[in-house]
């Protein structure tokens, strides 16, 4: 049997050796009308091979789509405030912003994909952040703006992904208190990516399309401080336990 579907398809191809190959069938005809039995328990082995590889393929193909475009981790969500401040009344009480995230935190691949939603009571820009542990990198997109951009990861700011992925969870069973304080950052835009194909692949997908900015610290360029004709936004957001307000100046 076996033999006979190896060379029939030989013999179509190989016009001299199709009488040959005829012969070997007719030679054997016999051969198999005799092992017909066999033959058709062979051809049933044959096709239970061949659903259990298509199942297999099912399954296998089910497992990618499911890994694809389903959440890995079910998403984090959290909360904190921070004192307001009111510049015209001095006396006022103080009052507290509620800044919201989701996040997706993938301890097997080492990053930490934010989502600011549009804040309800602030000006600052909803965005999505990406800080990726292995690159050392973290990545914002500006939803307001529709630009993104990079800069180096800052340890002392960002929890890795167990200690952020245990931080959510203090939040969401409000066994942390979710009031806080600010912390001011400043950061310049500075050249223009034009291919985001090396920032790896969280980075990359956040990326792809978007006009995406180098960013360098204010403190560093001590010097070129031409504030009055810079476009400036912010982002407020936490991957601490404090409120991190960055603000991002086009010079
Ligand atoms: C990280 O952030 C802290 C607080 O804003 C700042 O003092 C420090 O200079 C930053 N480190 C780097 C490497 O940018
Ligand atoms: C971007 O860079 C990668 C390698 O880092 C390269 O393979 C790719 O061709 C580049 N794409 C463009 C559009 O230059």
């Amino acid at each position: 049997m076996v033999k006979i579907a190896f060379q029939s398809p030989f013999a179509h191809k190989d016009e001299p050796k199709k009488e040959a190959a005829e012969a070997l069938v007719a030679e054997q005809d016999p051969e198999v009308a005799t092992h017909s039995r066999e033959g058709s328990s062979g051809r049933c082995l044959l096709t239970l091979l061949g659903l259990a590889f298509i199942l297999a393929g099912v399954v296998v193909g089910g497992a990618c789509i499911y890994k694809h475009f389903m959440p890995k981790n079910k998403m984090l969500r959290g909360q904190m405030c921070y004192v307001g401040e009111d510049s015209q009344n001095q006396a006022a009480e103080p009052y507290f912003l509620p800044i919201a995230e989701e996040a997706d935190i993938r301890e097997t691949d080492n990053i930490a994909i934010i989502d600011v939603p549009v804040p309800k009571f602030s000006d600052s820009d909803p965005a999505a952040i990406v800080h990726d542990f292995d690159r050392l990198l973290t990545a914002y997109l500006d939803l307001h703006l529709g630009n993104c951009y990079v800069i180096p990861l800052n340890t002392s700011i960002v929890m890795p992904p167990r200690n952020l992925i245990d931080f959510f969870a203090k939040l969401a069973t409000g066994s942390y208190l979710p009031q806080t304080y600010l912390v001011r950052e400043e950061m310049i835009v500075t050249e223009e990516i034009d291919n985001v194909s090396g920032l790896g692949i969280f980075i990359h997908q956040l990326c792809i399309g978007k006009k995406t900015f180098r960013l360098q610290r204010r403190e560093k360029l001590i010097g070129l401080q031409k504030r009055s004709a810079e476009k400036c936004h912010i982002i407020r957001h936490f991957e601490n336990v404090f409120i991190v307000e960055t603000k991002f100046c086009q010079q």
